[in-house]
């Protein structure tokens, strides 16, 4: 087990996942992603092994949902959670930074999992799968603490975002549809956690291919 998966499984194994910073009862992406896909559209969360966002998506009728997480004690959470429904579910345990993606997906979504990548060179590596993992034409969901979010999480620095940075970050092979702030995980009063997203559409031709 690497390093970055055994911290995520220590977060994950020492509370509740109502007691985690990020959580959400409801995810505040939904409706972008119900906006720019149809149940028969495939979804993958990168991410997601705790998240809510997969219940949704089973209950609208997706029958192509792929979950990524590094953390095996997220994702067993996840399908404890959905019980009989998780079997519909394709859970991948992988750190996204050394994953091939074996196939594309319609529809990339991460909440909070860009932000921690502080290094160029893991951004670099990131919106590369990214890249290989959506279809052409095919669109990006990516959310990351604001300006005014926490500089942590978890325990980890995080990189945080305006939604003109964030824009730039994937603008290179992604064609931006929209950006803006969305509502803050409120926990407790004071520890509210400014998320923007971004919503970007696969060009056609990668980046990596442009250059050639
Ligand atoms: C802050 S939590 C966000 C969880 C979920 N997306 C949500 O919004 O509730 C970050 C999640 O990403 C996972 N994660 C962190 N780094 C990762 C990586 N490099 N590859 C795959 N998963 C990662 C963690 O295990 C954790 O489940």
């Amino acid at each position: 087990m690497s390093d970055r998966a055994g911290h995520w499984d220590n977060v994950y194994a020492g509370r509740r996942s109502e007691d985690l910073g990020w959580h959400q009862p409801s995810i505040a992406t939904l409706d972008l992603v119900y906006e720019h896909t149809m149940p028969s559209s495939s979804v993958i969360d990168v991410g997601g092994g705790d998240s809510r966002l997969v219940d949704a998506l089973v209950s609208r009728g997706h029958a192509d949902i792929t979950i990524l997480d590094l953390s095996r004690v997220a994702l067993d959470r996840g399908q404890a959670r959905l019980g009989e429904a998780a079997a519909a579910v394709s859970w991948v345990e992988a750190d996204v930074l050394t994953w091939t993606p074996p196939r594309t997906w319609d529809l990339w979504h991460d909440r909070a999992v860009f932000h921690f990548l502080t290094e160029a060179e893991d951004r670099r590596t990131y919106i590369a799968a990214a890249e290989r993992a959506i279809a052409p034409g095919g669109i990006l969901i990516v959310a990351t603490f604001g300006p005014d979010g926490p500089e942590t999480c978890a325990g980890l620095p995080v990189v945080r975002y305006g939604t003109d940075t964030l824009v730039a970050a994937f603008a290179d092979g992604h064609e931006p549809l929209w950006a803006g702030e969305l509502p803050p995980s409120q926990r407790t009063e004071g520890d509210q956690r400014a998320f923007v997203a971004a919503v970007f559409r696969r060009r056609s031709v990668s980046s990596a291919t442009r250059q050639n």
